[in-house]
């Protein structure tokens, strides 16, 4: 079986990409002999959808799929047949970032069908989606980013199935706060939230890869 995590950090090696390592570990969990990959999307050149609409061309070549020929071409080819595929991606400006944003309108777009009647023949696997973000649960209610989030959630339900979904919040920023003009938070807090709260997120990021291995099981 082939689960995937798709990282929309640019970072490599912080808190978007941890719980996504995290949950790949739990799909591992149940599946041992899975193979689990972390793909990065700040790692090679891409763009979003062009609006060539070659995937919706009548009798097209490239019908259902993005013609567009660049490095991300070949991962949508891969993660199309995944049993499973994680998401993740930490908040930038109330939205998902740009990359993550560029590659979900190249993942979607092509299965979205312009027709009454018919469809884009494809699989359907269990998906997950990891927000991170620097606002606290109630700021994060109160501007509602759980509802702006709702669109793409929306969208991958319409397309392949409903995620499930992973809100992580006052994320630590920086390795050290006293190198940065950061005072608007309390850095104090950051580490406790980080040293207390952190590793319960990491855990729930293990039982969400658990969750999509078990939901690919039941997809058979
Ligand atoms: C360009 C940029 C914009 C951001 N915008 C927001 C925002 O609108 N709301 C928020 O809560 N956090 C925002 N953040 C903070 C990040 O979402 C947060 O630190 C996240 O956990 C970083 O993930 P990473 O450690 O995996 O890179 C922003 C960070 C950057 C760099």
């Amino acid at each position: 079986m082939e689960f995937f995590a798709i990282n929309g950090s640019p970072r490599k090696n912080c808190n978007t990409a941890q719980l996504l390592d995290k949950s790949l570990e739990g799909i591992k969990s149940v599946f041992p002999d899975a193979s689990a990959e972390r793909i990065d999307l700040y790692d090679f050149p891409f763009h979003g959808c062009r609006s060539c609409f070659a995937c919706k061309r009548k009798n097209g070549k490239h019908y259902g799929r993005c013609v567009q020929k660049d490095d991300l071409k070949p991962i949508l080819e891969k993660i199309v047949e995944a049993d499973g595929i994680i998401l993740g991606s930490p908040i930038y400006f109330s939205d998902v970032s740009g990359n993550m944003r560029c590659f979900l309108e190249r993942f979607m777009f092509p299965f979205v069908a312009y027709s009454k009647t018919e469809s884009v023949e494809h699989k359907k696997m269990p998906l997950a989606y990891i927000y991170t973000m620097n606002a606290s649960e109630e700021l994060s209610h109160q501007i509602g980013y759980h509802n702006l989030h709702d669109h793409f959630e929306m969208g991958l339900s319409m397309v392949f199935t409903k995620p499930e979904n992973l809100y992580v919040y006052e994320t630590y920023q920086f390795k050290d706060y006293s190198k940065y003009v950061s005072d608007a938070f309390d850095e104090k807090e950051r580490k406790n939230i980080r040293k207390t709260r952190f590793p319960k997120d990491l855990d729930n990021a293990f039982e969400l890869g658990r969750k999509i291995a078990i939901q690919a099981k039941q997809h058979g």
